[in-house]
């Protein structure tokens, strides 16, 4: 069977530099917590794998942890580090390619996100650029230069890591509040050195990271960098509230090494400023030229941080809307969460036009890895 013709945009090859997708459909990062003692196993494997299989151009995993001891927020979550980890990515990575497709880590570090209670064998206090929770609370001393330092070199050697065992690029997670973005807010980085000050200046530590994980993969190796303008402590929060801003917020992160722009919003379909409809993919795309990836709700009827909220599940809708902005050109890629994480078929139904088949999102997936 073909795609429906409604489909099929999201079903033609994507190519940049070396990575080379059969199809626009990305997997969206998704931290599923089944991975004991930081080690991913074979049913994670499989999940990914399964997937693969199933006209998924790329999948981005869940967040997986760099080698720093504060690193996580919860347990059973993946390191990207220490050779068990390691190997059981390896694995993943020779499943995904052995079903055609392609897979790229999201290394991650939580900032202040980390919750301590979740950790009572261990003293690793959470850090962040002031030492300030989401919600402006002080629960560690403001980083120093020195730690700065050896941050930035722990995403390089994840970066690194992920070339040497066979992933196909990288993904920074810049978004939602975690570290990366913690340098990014105004409401967590109050420093008054040079990682601080105005936007630009709290893009700096980002630059770092970027440019250290370029030097440590080379120019061919593509480099995603996901941010987001929403915090989970205020979905309206803007770390740029107009185009001009985002310019500037980009410029530097775009010049460092990023190949591929995530944007991360709840809704694709919201415009990002008045007076246009170009969502924030769409935007940053046409302010640095680089190919972007759009996210929120697709395919469901109801924003994911719902299911957190109130455990709400969401019901399957068209998406029309979103391909036509994909034929448009207003982004390159297409981020799917929560369906693809009810479904590994749920790309190929698409595709085949069996729409009939696809199931509500209900809570309950998120207890298995099928
Ligand atoms: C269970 C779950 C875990 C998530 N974990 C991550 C994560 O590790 N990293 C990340 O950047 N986003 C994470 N997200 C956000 C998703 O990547 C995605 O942006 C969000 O679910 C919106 O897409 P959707 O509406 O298609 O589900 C998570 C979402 C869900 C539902």
């Amino acid at each position: 069977m073909s795609a429906s013709r409604n489909a099929a945009p999201l079903f033609e090859p994507f190519a940049q530099g070396k990575l080379e997708l059969g199809s626009r459909i990305v997997m969206a990062p998704m931290t599923r917590g089944f991975s004991p003692n930081g080690v991913p196993g074979p049913n994670v494997a499989g999940y990914y794998r399964r997937r693969a299989e199933n006209n998924v151009g790329l999948i981005i995993t869940e967040g997986t942890v760099i080698n720093h001891p504060a690193a996580a927020a919860d347990r059973d979550v993946p390191h990207f580090y220490g050779e068990e980890a390691l190997e059981g990515w390896a694995n993943v990575v020779r499943e995904v390619h052995e079903a055609g497709g392609k897979i790229v880590p999201q290394i991650w570090h939580v900032g202040t996100a980390r919750e301590r209670e979740k950790f009572p064998e261990s003293d690793a206090a959470p850090i962040g650029p002031s030492g300030l929770s989401l919600t402006g609370q002080p629960v560690s001393e403001p980083l120093t230069t020195e730690e700065i330092r050896s941050l930035v070199a722990g995403y390089a050697q994840a970066a690194a890591d992920a070339k040497r065992i066979g992933f196909d690029g990288v993904e920074i997670h810049g978004a939602h509040g975690y570290l990366i973005d913690q340098f990014f807010w105004e409401n967590t980085n109050k420093r008054t050195d040079e990682y601080g000050g105005d936007l630009v200046g709290r893009t700096r530590f980002a630059v770092e990271v970027i440019e250290a994980v370029r030097t440590a993969v080379g120019p061919e190796f593509p480099i995603i960098f996901r941010f987001s303008q929403w915090k989970p402590v205020d979905y309206n929060a803007k770390l740029a509230p107009t185009p001009e801003a985002l310019e500037q917020f980009l410029a530097p992160l775009s010049a460092a090494g990023v190949d591929i722009f995530h944007c991360s919003t709840r809704r694709f379909w919201e415009p990002e400023f008045e007076g246009s409809e170009l969502n924030l993919a769409g935007w940053t795309k046409k302010l640095t030229g680089k190919p972007t990836i759009t996210v929120g709700s697709v395919g469901l009827d109801s924003e994911f941080t719902s299911l957190f909220a109130e455990g709400k599940g969401a019901d399957n809708v068209g998406l029309d809307a979103l391909v036509e902005r994909l034929e448009r050109g207003e982004f390159d890629l297409v981020a799917v969460g929560r369906a693809l994480l009810n479904d590994p078929a749920w790309a190929r139904k698409i595709h085949e036009d069996r729409t009939d088949e696809l199931k509500a999102f209900a809570r309950e997936a998120l207890g298995s890895l099928s």
